[in-house]
């Protein structure tokens, strides 16, 4: 059995027994000395007064190595050598999956291998002079499962687990001319945390496809640089609000006795600084931290969901004969705290309304560029009107969680973990270890709110999760700590604030319900809805409309009974985005569990989320049916329509039918802040002749019109849409942007088609990331694919779609020169 502090066996192939514990335990020390693992043992600087501000001009570079990567496939021993012959290997820009998926039928046979990344880049800039020599790490945001990191034939790093980032330094095994990294990657579902010891890829029920799948860049440093920096406003609903620093300042390799300064500014709008303090620090050899606050800063504007304004807190660290070197982090002010009697942000009690988001999509599986990953937290804060979001089960893109920080979008974020729990201490090491790594990477974020630290629905481990709460106290005394429960055994429970996924619901009524909150906890619901109630399992296009309809009302029932009591902090369903599952993915290893589907597009569950939205800011209409020949689908007594507006006026051929009211005296509605509007619609008559009729909805607020649907029921007229998310993308060979085809009635509805697959071709410099031909019939008169752009290559991409029977639509996209931050080396 491997020593917990070793990495196992199959996650460094080709290497031998002994050398592979030298080269952990020294990636160990490494990882102790960057990461923060060890740094309250070793000695911290020392305060030697505040002096003005001084100091040579900052020296700090980060290159992107995202692209021009040599993926070799299936690793063969010796592949990682720098004279190795990787002709053959293919050119990859990162994000990067090592299967070619579809958007459905995952199989993780596909990905269950060891595989082999290289890449070459030039020493001489990054060195520095002789004088003035830099430090040099390679960054990596997550590689999936466990790899082993070589530079120029070294072992400079491993590490285990996909969802947290780690560095390797390449200072000294760096040459001035031709470097090789290469990169070692073991996607076999190895016992590493969410995947228990013993247990497959079934064992949890989202996929994880494996590959360098976030970002990797090159970080130049001066020889004592500032490794990290957590800045956490404090005090910030008082008159004397404050921002707490600390700096971790890496002096690895500096004689002891080196004199600093400190400076750490709060800046307005990233430029005007509101505070700035001073420090002299004499450093000590190692690693250490500096603490101070930021003081007298006046009246802040605080961050939150409606207003989320953010600061830059900014650290330059000036070594005399050294140099100088910057960090800065985004901060909001904000006070968020979970009462017995619910949420409280800013001082006022704020009803949590949220879904579950996977980082799983179809075609690259986790491997999404950053604006790909920012648009799931507009759609979730702008189209779902959500201000929170649970990362279910583990940490997810530094780009959503930046977009969450942007939008006001409140974040749940928890350690990697799915209802099961290793006794093998390396195991449980590596839960702890996990959470500190969360925890450094994400504290000094406005949105996130409450760390889970014990691990989703897991029984109790009492000693563990103790270490996993205290890990995170420890390193951010500022946030609760939780854990999702699936029982409410508190005699099995000691953390902040009592999470529970709550799929209750009522056979006989077949609505949803929840269990009364515990008396006295903070209690937030953590999970809701899922297809627990679908029969069959799953909410797919092809599912009959009165399915999909169901789906819109119980989520609306569940947040419904979430308001109905104050205690209820709040209710994050599940879930945002069907996603890949080999645990009950029916039909293709699919979850349908999504308001929207794996393409983010909005299926009828999404209805009552979108209407959730004040109608000054935007009036809304969403019918939650589909109108056909045969009249409203699903039929029956009463079709449920989601609006925020006051009154819907409601026309079949031009003839007033109904005038409705929301329902707002409906048990099942009445908490929502927009309650749907549940109207009986005739079935038209069919008069031969005559086209078939048309729907129309209008919206009026205090007696104004202002919003208004019109729907088609003569399927002659529908034809294929096609469009394009973004007018641009960057043409740094990573950046994509989504192309959604559908087949829409006259007005742009979406039609239910059952026949004919989808043809796309691609012309400028752009790549089809997707299936092609797309079984869009299969689906259900939709789909959607990505295109990527091509390095270097500017120009105007178009897509064009095809269907035998609804036509032919285009989309164009404009790949443009990437800016400078994305520079390529
Ligand atoms: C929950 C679990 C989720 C998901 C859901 C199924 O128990 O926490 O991750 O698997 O069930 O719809």
């Amino acid at each position: 059995m491997a020593p917990p502090e070793t990495v196992p066996a199959e996650g460094v192939p080709g290497i031998e027994e002994g050398e592979r514990r030298r080269v952990s335990r020294r990636a160990l020390l490494q990882a102790a000395l960057i990461g923060g693992a060890g740094i309250a043992a070793l000695p911290l600087l020392a305060l030697i007064g505040s002096i003005t501000k001084t100091g040579p001009k900052p020296a700090t570079v980060i290159y992107s190595l995202n692209s021009d990567w040599l993926f070799g496939g299936t690793y063969q021993p010796g592949a990682e050598a720098a004279a190795f012959d990787d002709a053959e290997f293919t050119t990859v820009t990162i994000p990067h999956s090592t299967a070619e998926l579809s958007w459905h039928g995952w199989n993780p046979a596909s990905w269950q291998q060891v595989s082999i990344y290289r890449r070459r880049f030039k020493g001489a800039p990054l060195l520095g002079t002789k004088t003035s020599k830099n430090r040099v790490f390679v960054d990596f945001d997550g590689v999936m499962v466990n790899c082993t990191v070589v530079c120029n034939d070294q072992v400079v790093a491993t590490h285990q687990g996909g969802y947290l980032p780690f560095s390797a330094e390449l200072t000294h095994t760096l040459t001035s001319g031709q470097n090789v990294l290469s990169v070692i990657v073991d996607a076999r579902a190895l016992p590493v945390p969410p995947i228990s010891i013993g247990a497959g890829p079934a064992s949890v029920d989202f996929m994880q496809p494996g590959g360098i799948y976030r970002d990797v860049s090159l970080r130049v440093v001066p020889q004592i640089f500032i490794a990290d920096l957590f800045a956490n406003p404090a005090q910030v609903l008082t008159a004397a609000p404050r921002v707490d620093v600390v700096c971790t300042i890496d002096a690895a390799v500096q004689q002891a006795g080196a004199l600093a300064t400190l400076t750490v500014e709060l800046l307005e709008d990233g430029v005007n600084p509101i505070a700035t303090k001073t420090l002299g620090l004499s450093l000590i050899e190692g690693a250490g931290t500096a603490s101070l606050s930021l003081t007298n800063l006046g009246a802040v504007k605080l961050w939150s969901p409606d207003s989320p304004t953010l600061s830059t807190v900014q650290a330059t660290l000036s070594v005399a004969g050294i140099g100088a070197h910057v960090k800065t982090r985004r901060i909001g002010f904000r006070e968020a705290t979970f009462q017995p009697d619910g949420f409280y942000l800013n001082g006022q009690r704020l009803q949590l309304f949220g879904l579950n988001r996977h980082q799983l999509y179809p075609y690259t599986g986790m491997a999404m560029p950053a604006r790909v990953q920012r648009r799931d937290a507009e759609i979730l804060r702008n189209e779902f009107n959500c201000n929170m979001v649970r990362c279910s089960h583990y940490p997810q893109s530094p780009h959503f969680l930046d977009a969450c920080d942007e939008l006001g979008l409140l974040v749940w974020e928890e350690a990697p973990g799915w209802d099961q729990v290793s006794t093998q201490q390396s195991w449980q090491n590596l839960v702890v270890q996990n959470v500190r790594d969360m925890v450094t990477r994400d504290r000094s974020r406005p949105s996130v709110i409450i760390w889970g630290t014990r691990l989703n629905e897991t029984p109790d481990y009492p000693a563990l999760w103790t270490a996993t709460r205290q890990a995170a106290k420890q390193l951010d005394p500022s946030r609760p700590s939780s854990g999702a429960m699936d029982s409410r055994n508190l005699a099995q429970w000691d953390e902040d604030v009592f999470a529970f996924n709550d799929y209750s619901f009522s056979r006989t009524t077949g609505t949803s319900e929840l269990f009364p909150p515990l008396p006295g906890l903070p209690y937030l619901i953590t999970e809701s809805v899922g297809v627990v109630e679908a029969r069959p399992m799953h909410f797919t296009w092809t599912d009959p409309p009165a399915l999909l309809a169901k789906q819109a009302a119980l989520h609306a029932q569940t947040h419904n009974l979430a308001r109905s009591d104050t205690r209820y902090s709040g209710l994050l369903a599940w879930a945002g985005f069907d996603y890949c599952s080999l645990r009950g993915g029916r039909p293709a290893n699919v979850k349908w569990a999504g308001v929207a589907d794996g393409f983010r597009i909005p299926k009828l569950g999404a209805a009552v989320y979108r209407a959730q939205v004040d109608p000054k800011t935007k009036p809304v209409i969403v019918p939650v049916f589909f109108w056909e020949l045969g009249g409203v689908q699903p039929p029956g007594p009463q079709a449920m329509i989601a609006s925020n507006c006051e009154q819907l006026d409601i026309f079949v051929d031009g003839g007033r039918v109904t005038t409705a009211l929301p329902a707002s005296g409906s048990p099942l509605y009445k908490n929502l802040p927009y309650p749907p509007f549940l109207v009986p619609l005739p079935v038209p008559a069919r008069n031969a002749g005559h086209p078939p009729p048309d729907l129309h909805i209008v919206g009026y607020v205090a007696g104004q019109r202002v919003a208004e649907v019109r729907m088609s029921a003569d399927p002659s007229r529908d034809h294929l849409v096609v469009t394009a998310d973004d007018a641009s993308i960057a043409a740094d060979g990573s950046d994509a942007t989504r192309i959604v085809f559908r087949g829409v009635d006259a007005y742009g509805n979406q039609r239910r088609v059952s026949t004919g697959t989808v043809t796309l071709t691609v012309a400028g410099p752009g790549v089809l990331v997707g299936d092609n031909p797309f079984e869009f019939g299969a689906y259900g008169g939709l789909g959607a694919v990505w295109v990527r752009s091509e390095a270097g290559q500017v120009g105007t991409i178009t897509v064009t779609a095809i269907h035998p029977m609804l036509g032919q639509a285009q989309a164009t996209v404009q790949s443009s020169r990437p800016d400078a931050t994305t520079a390529l080396i």
